[in-house]
């Protein structure tokens, strides 16, 4: 339905009318979901039923657009505009909550791989400061719903002042999705848990596609980095099934913190905006308070609130960032603060320095944030449950916000 229509439905008919109560013109359309999508099935919550779903819904969202030989990649939405994606100067991607997550990490591989500038912003701050845009700027809207007030009053004012809008939405037909001008759907299916969790990974998984298209039409990658990268995307559902077949060890880990009172998540790199997400994930279902912090700005804050009561998780896993961050990890353990390490499987030295490890597979960088995410996503989950929230309806929050 467009905006100011009302549906009557009744057990053998349909009508929709404007406001104005004048007959709306529509076309009915079949979803695609199927009923068991909307049920629990075997699962305690909607949440927990969706975190377990991520090596399915990644794979649909790469489905059809990674050839079976990883050396194709078609983004059917954006076949049309890409010409004017390729003559942009500069890619700001807007968003709120965990959308605006994805959208950090986004910022990471396009500016690592394609090589052009991107801003990031909360579409709450976007839509009103006044931003300087021209069309030479190509703005990217994130959102699960495809209804979040701030971002599609945000992507109406970027069009006002000439800038091509994308969007990466997961509910097909939404208002975001149609008033952009070209986008890629996420294909997460309907999320039912207010914390968002597979609608997360379907974003970046997106944003990771249009990075390395970008990247290789710029000619900014080699053809072996290009089939490499396509490679990985398809090896992280395998890789997020060995994560979550050790859910248990999650779940003991979350008993031993399920009483703290705050937590720190530290990250580097792309994996800063996964301790975000962390964070944000904790305070939402739990009510725990949680900080993300780039682990580099400790030292600037956050290292006077570390003391034998502060849970820190540190995303640890072994790329380029390795040695900093293990340097990080020695600067809370002086400090006696209990270290949760998300670790590369295998990584005995890590083990030894810090309090619980979840493992990870090995991976290549630009895909980590995938992996690293899914153990912060349970461990919430059953810190949650330990605590006795409603886990899929936390108070206060609602899954989609179509008021400022
Ligand atoms: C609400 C939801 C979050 C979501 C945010 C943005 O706050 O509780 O889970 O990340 O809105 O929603 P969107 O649909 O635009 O991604």
């Amino acid at each position: 339905m467009k905006d100011n229509e009302v549906a009557v439905i009744s057990r053998n008919s349909l009508t929709i009318k404007t406001l104005d109560d004048k007959p709306a013109s529509f076309q009915i359309s079949q979803v695609s979901q199927s009923i068991g999508e909307i049920e629990k099935g075997d699962f305690a919550h909607f949440m927990l039923k969706e975190i377990f779903e991520q090596p399915k819904t990644i794979e649909d969202t790469f489905r059809g657009r990674i050839s079976p030989d990883h050396t194709s990649l078609v983004l059917g939405g954006l076949i049309d505009i890409f010409p004017t994606i390729l003559r942009a100067k500069r890619i700001i991607i807007i968003g709120c909550g965990t959308s605006w997550h994805a959208a950090l990490v986004g910022e990471y591989l396009i500016e690592t791989y394609a090589r052009i500038p991107v801003e990031v912003d909360y579409a709450s701050e976007f839509r009103y400061r006044n931003p300087v845009l021209s069309p030479d700027d190509l703005v990217i809207a994130i959102s699960q719903s495809g209804e979040t007030s701030d971002t599609l009053v945000a992507l109406r004012m970027a069009k006002e002042k000439g800038a091509t809008i994308l969007g990466v939405c997961n509910v097909v037909g939404s208002s975001i999705a149609r008033e952009t001008d070209a986008g890629v759907y996420t294909h997460a299916g309907i999320e039912i848990g207010v914390a968002s969790t597979k609608a997360f990974t379907a974003q970046v998984t997106v944003l990771a596609l249009f990075a390395i298209k970008l990247a290789h039409e710029r000619n900014e990658i080699s053809a072996e980095l290009f089939h490499e990268l396509l490679r990985e995307l398809t090896e992280i559902p395998a890789k997020i099934r060995t994560i979550l077949e050790k859910h248990l060890i999650i779940k003991e880990t979350a008993e031993k913190y399920k009483d703290a009172a705050n937590a720190l998540y530290l990250g580097r790199g792309a994996l800063f905006p996964v301790a975000l997400e962390g964070a944000l994930k904790l305070k939402e279902i739990s009510y725990m308070h949680a900080e993300g912090y780039a682990a580099g700005e400790m030292k600037h804050g956050p290292i006077a609130l570390v003391d034998d009561n502060l849970p820190v998780v540190v995303v640890a896993p072994r790329d380029h960032y390795y040695e900093k961050i293990v340097s990080n990890i020695q600067e809370v353990k002086a400090r006696k603060g209990n270290i949760i390490a998300v670790a590369t499987q295998g990584d005995e030295v890590l083990r030894e320095m810090v309090n619980d490890v979840f493992e990870i597979p090995d991976s290549h960088p630009a895909v980590t944030p995938l992996l690293a995410i899914v153990p912060l996503q349970l461990f919430s989950y059953y810190i949650a449950v330990l605590r006795g929230c409603d886990v899929d309806q936390p108070r206060n929050l609602a899954k989609s916000v179509t008021v400022e």
